[in-house]
């Protein structure tokens, strides 16, 4: 597993320190987000809705970096959890925050659950939308904070048997990439992160069958190491190829290409 290096952690302690929020923290990239934060010496708030996965990971951590962490147990697709949320962090010098909590739809838009896809656009966006403008009316007021917005390849272009999922991500994609450049005279860094298949709970969720797949610790490695340095980051090499390949092609053509490779992950 890939960790980040003494140079790195220095870094990230010193500009994006004291404490650090992660939501989706109870897997995934936001697992991992957590532990290579916590090596680098952050004191973490870390939320999800399994309170006791959290519970579990904080003691862990805890332990191994003798770091402080607080658990958050919240819903993120309502309007009550972000509050508590909010709420729990206003007296925390929080410098970094990273809005990775999200899940994922596949199979034909048509015969999709509405209230499912309602709450993920609440989660993957409104939550979004939520702690970007809270924290960088803080780092704005405090002059440095970092951002990390979970956006994804499928967010480039239309995705037939993804579709709503695929334009909650464009959402996220556009919403970073324009904050970057509105933020940076505030000295606040936003990255904006965007993955192709990554090995995690999420394709499970997703109803999604992966195969080929990039590692959590590599997006979260790649993550924090561009950040305050680049504004979007494509992780990992197959992530890359894949981009590369796509923009060789129409938009048009885009979208009928990823329509068909979802129409084969979807797992029925
Ligand atoms: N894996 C991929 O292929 C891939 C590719 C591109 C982008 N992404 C994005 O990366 C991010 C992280 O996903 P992952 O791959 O790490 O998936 P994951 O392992 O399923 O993790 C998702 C996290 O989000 C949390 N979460 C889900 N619903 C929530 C809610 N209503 N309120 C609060 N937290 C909630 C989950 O915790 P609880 O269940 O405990 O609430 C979990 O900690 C997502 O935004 C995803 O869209 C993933």
């Amino acid at each position: 597993m890939r960790t980040i290096n003494e140079g790195l952690q220095q870094r990230i302690h010193t500009h994006y320190g004291p404490w650090a929020l992660v939501t989706g923290a109870s897997s995934g990239i936001g697992k991992v987000m957590a532990f290579e934060l916590a090596r680098a010496g952050l004191h973490l708030v870390i939320t999800a809705r399994r309170g006791e996965v959290l519970e579990a990971l904080a003691t862990e951590l805890s332990a191994q970096f003798k770091v402080k962490v607080m658990v958050v147990a919240a819903d993120l697709s309502t309007d009550a959890g972000t509050e508590q949320l909010f709420q729990r962090t206003d007296s925390l010098e929080i410098g970094l925050v990273v809005a990775n909590a999200g899940y994922g739809s596949s199979g034909p838009f048509v015969d999709g659950n509405l209230s499912t896809e309602l709450n993920m656009l609440d989660l993957n966006c409104r939550a979004v939308l939520q702690l970007s403008h809270h924290f960088s009316q803080r780092f704005k007021a405090q002059k440095k904070g970092g951002i990390i917005l979970l956006g994804s390849l499928v967010g480039y272009q239309g995705v037939p048997n993804s579709a709503h999922y695929a334009a909650t991500k464009a959402y996220v994609n556009s919403l970073g990439e324009a904050l970057a450049i509105e933020l940076k005279p505030e000295g606040v860094d936003v990255l904006v992160v965007s993955p192709g298949p990554v090995h995690t709970e999420f394709a499970a969720r997703a109803n999604l069958s992966i195969s080929q797949a990039i590692t959590p610790d590599t997006v979260v490695v790649q993550a924090l190491s561009a950040l305050g340095r680049k504004n979007t980051l494509l992780p990992g090499f197959l992530t890359k190829f894949l981009s590369f390949s796509l923009g060789f092609l129409p938009r048009w053509a885009k979208v009928r290409v990823m329509g068909k490779v979802m129409e084969g992950m979807h797992a029925g």
